[in-house]
């Protein structure tokens, strides 16, 4: 990976400034910001971008959404909600997603009178509507669907087969007739979210063309039914392999719009709620080499941190973009193992073989005391990692201005 300027300058600093072993997050917002300000530009009118929050719950991250524009936060828990709301957004610019929520939650979201909740059940709406009742008020909602088609090559699915996420198509005839006689839920339309780290535009687009046709089928079966918003959920991808195949955000808009053409879905509301593809490029995990050992003829590279503080690459079995910040310590004894333009295996120091952060990767030169630095560490960094394992110290957080 070519790392910019400006983070290896970051990293050499912070490191002189702390004087002890690194391991954290180096922020800087400036792609993030630039990525919301191009999508708001080319996106069809009536798309709304949410920040998906759970890829990177910082307050750099929130507060760069809120800068530049984003139309609210896409939340998964009450802890997400009052993050949001101190980071400054209104509670009315939250959507609430997730299977789970419980009754403590879902009336925090209806005293705060939230945008809107998405059901993931029938339980929850009755849930709800006991909630919304009981308070005397009325609640957005929109219905989750787990559509019995799914994007086969995304990174993870959501939707087809059995699942915990929204309410199965074929049940749509059972539930939303219930759903319907709740008088305190306002029903807004549907939520399906496909899959996740999608790199083929067309794969995206194919999902969305099968939404609108089962939005209509809804709308035939049940005249006084009108999905005034659709939600798209996430599912932007990011090229972590470095093939050169970024997803196409004008491809994606352009394609977005024939469709909104081609059925007549002018006036509607879309919903966006991006993460990853906002977040990942906004971050790099650094972390000190502390050992370099040779053990059955592979080098193992020990770092100060593991998967509790970057997990994303054991739990999907990929290398992320990395680059060695070299700080030429000097060595502790002559034996001492070096690298040098060699495949090697990252670790961290936990207990348990599971702790890799990258595999058979090549690294031109590396000394213990050096940092390891890993790309696209923005999204699902240290909020999907397994903080608590061996009570180590978590990781920094820095941020710098770009
Ligand atoms: C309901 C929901 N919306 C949005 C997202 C964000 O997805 P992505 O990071 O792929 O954009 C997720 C991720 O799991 C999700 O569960």
């Amino acid at each position: 990976m070519n790392l910019p300027p400006s983070i290896e300058h970051a990293i050499r600093q912070q490191k002189k400034a702390c004087n002890q072993t690194l391991n954290g997050y180096m922020y800087h917002l400036a792609p993030m910001h630039e990525k919301i300000t191009k999508l708001r530009s080319i996106m069809p009118n009536g798309v709304d971008i949410f920040y998906a929050m759970k890829a990177n719950p910082h307050l750099s991250f929130l507060k760069a959404a809120h800068d530049a524009g984003v139309a609210g936060i896409e939340i998964a828990s009450l802890g997400e909600a009052k993050r949001a709301v101190a980071a400054g957004f209104f509670p009315n610019a939250l959507i609430y997603t997730g299977p789970g929520k419980t009754p403590e939650e879902l009336r925090w979201s209806v005293d705060h009178n939230i945008q809107t909740v998405h059901l993931e059940s029938l339980t929850e709406a009755y849930r709800l509507e006991a909630i919304a009742a009981a308070a005397g008020v009325q609640q957005d909602v929109l219905l989750r669907i787990n559509t019995n088609f799914d994007i086969h090559e995304a990174q993870t699915t959501f939707s087809g087969g059995s699942r915990k996420f929204g309410v199965d198509e074929e049940q749509l005839h059972t539930v939303l007739p219930a759903l319907l006689t709740l008088p305190h839920l306002n029903f807004r339309g549907l939520h399906v979210y496909a899959a996740s780290g999608v790199l083929n535009v067309d794969d995206l687009l194919k999902n969305c063309a099968l939404v609108f046709s089962l939005t209509q089928e809804i709308e035939r079966s049940y005249p006084n039914i009108h999905c005034d918003i659709i939600d798209f959920g996430g599912g932007f991808g990011i090229d972590y392999l470095e093939h050169g195949a970024d997803f196409d955000p004008e491809l994606w808009a352009k394609g977005l719009q024939a469709l909104i053409v081609e059925y007549g879905f002018q006036g509607r509301h879309f919903v966006l709620e991006l993460g990853r593809y906002l977040a990942a490029d906004s971050g790099f995990f650094c972390t000190e080499i502390i050992d370099i050992k040779e053990s059955r003829g592979k080098k193992q590279v020990v770092c100060a941190g593991g998967i509790n503080h970057f997990r994303r690459p054991a739990a999907l079995n990929i290398n992320h973009p990395m680059s060695i910040v070299r700080l030429g310590i000097e060595k502790l004894f002559n034996a001492q193992i070096s690298i040098h333009d060699e495949a090697v295996y990252f670790g961290g120091p936990l207990c348990t073989g599971a702790d890799k952060l990258a595999n058979n990767v090549h690294i031109e030169a590396a000394d213990i005391g050096d940092i390891a630095v890993f790309g696209l560490a923005g999204a699902y960094g240290l909020s999907m990692s397994n903080i608590e394992f061996l009570s180590h110290k978590r990781a920094d957080e820095w941020v710098i201005s770009s």
